[in-house]
């Protein structure tokens, strides 16, 4: 069977729930789960802009009509929200999690960091990740089986000047998902962690408050991955024989090495 082919059949027929699908990585990977599977999957997808979600659902839903999108409003941040979701779900057997939703807010140093973005940052990447995840393992134990995938970033392996929060958002996301891990060893729920380094979506744009010329200048002289190059691990991962575990990733563009060391070309 064809790297391709066998992909498809285990991906066949899941169901599987995304937040933060309505950019970036997100965004991408649900697209290349429907391509991957042959279209035969449902799709969950979540985020705050629910609009953007329908827009993507009706362009999925047109290119792969054997699959089934559900835009569902979710802000991660909002743990009361969480609540509701998970009560309302359309389709409760989830077979794999994507907790993809995640932002940072800012490059301020120690001293001078808003409280408001340290609350936003940690509530969305850390405490929202956390409180989803828990909602949904039941889930994942009842059946036995299943995939969690969290996007951690360098960040949480390398802090660096200027990300004080963010990195210590990814480093709390590394600490649960290996926790997580080792106390699911017992069932073939499979826990899955990627971590990029310099992607760009609008990341950077949600970093500098919508400064698209502050985002841009952070790509410059450099050559950064895109959305489907993360999008490409995580599908691989989910789509190894159900044995395999791509427990852990860096994924780097070729000009970088680690948080702070890039090549740039002058
Ligand atoms: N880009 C990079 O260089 C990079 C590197 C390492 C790790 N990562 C991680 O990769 C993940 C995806 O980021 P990205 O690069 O694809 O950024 P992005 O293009 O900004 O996408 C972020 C997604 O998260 C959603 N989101 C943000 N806050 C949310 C909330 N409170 N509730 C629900 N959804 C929320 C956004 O949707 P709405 O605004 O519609 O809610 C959007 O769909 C994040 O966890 C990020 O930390 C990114």
């Amino acid at each position: 069977m064809s790297l391709g082919s066998a992909a498809a059949s285990r991906l066949s027929g899941k169901t599987i729930l995304i937040t933060g699908a309505s950019s970036g990585i997100g965004k991408a990977t649900a697209y290349l789960f429907a391509e991957a599977s042959g279209g035969e999957v449902t799709l969950i997808l979540t985020a705050r802009r629910v609009s953007v979600l329908d827009s993507i659902k009706t362009d999925l839903e047109a290119k792969y009509p054997k699959t089934k999108v559900y835009p569902i409003g979710l802000d991660v941040s909002k743990l009361d929200a969480i609540d509701k979701f998970v009560a309302e779900l359309p389709v409760k057997d989830i077979d794999v999690l994507v907790n993809n939703a995640g932002m940072v807010h800012g490059t301020e140093q120690v001293g001078e960091i808003l409280q408001s973005d340290i609350d936003i940052m940690f509530q969305t990447n850390v405490f929202g990740l956390i409180a989803l995840t828990q909602k949904l393992l039941p889930i994942f134990k009842a059946r036995g089986k299943g995939d969690i995938v969290n996007l951690g970033s360098i960040a949480g392996r390398e802090p660096y000047p200027g990300g004080a929060i963010y990195c210590a958002t990814k480093a709390a996301v590394k600490s649960f998902t290996e926790t997580m891990r080792k106390e699911l060893i017992s069932t073939r729920i499979r826990v899955i962690e990627v971590d990029p380094g310099q992607v760009e979506t609008e990341f950077s744009v949600v970093r500098f408050r919508g400064d698209k010329s502050k985002a841009d200048a952070v790509y410059k002289g450099v050559d950064p991955l895109v959305a489907e190059d993360i999008a490409e691990i995580i599908v691989f991962a989910v789509s190894r024989r159900e044995n395999t575990i791509i427990a852990d990733t860096l994924v780097f563009p070729n000009h970088q090495a680690s948080a702070m060391i890039m090549h740039r070309k002058s």
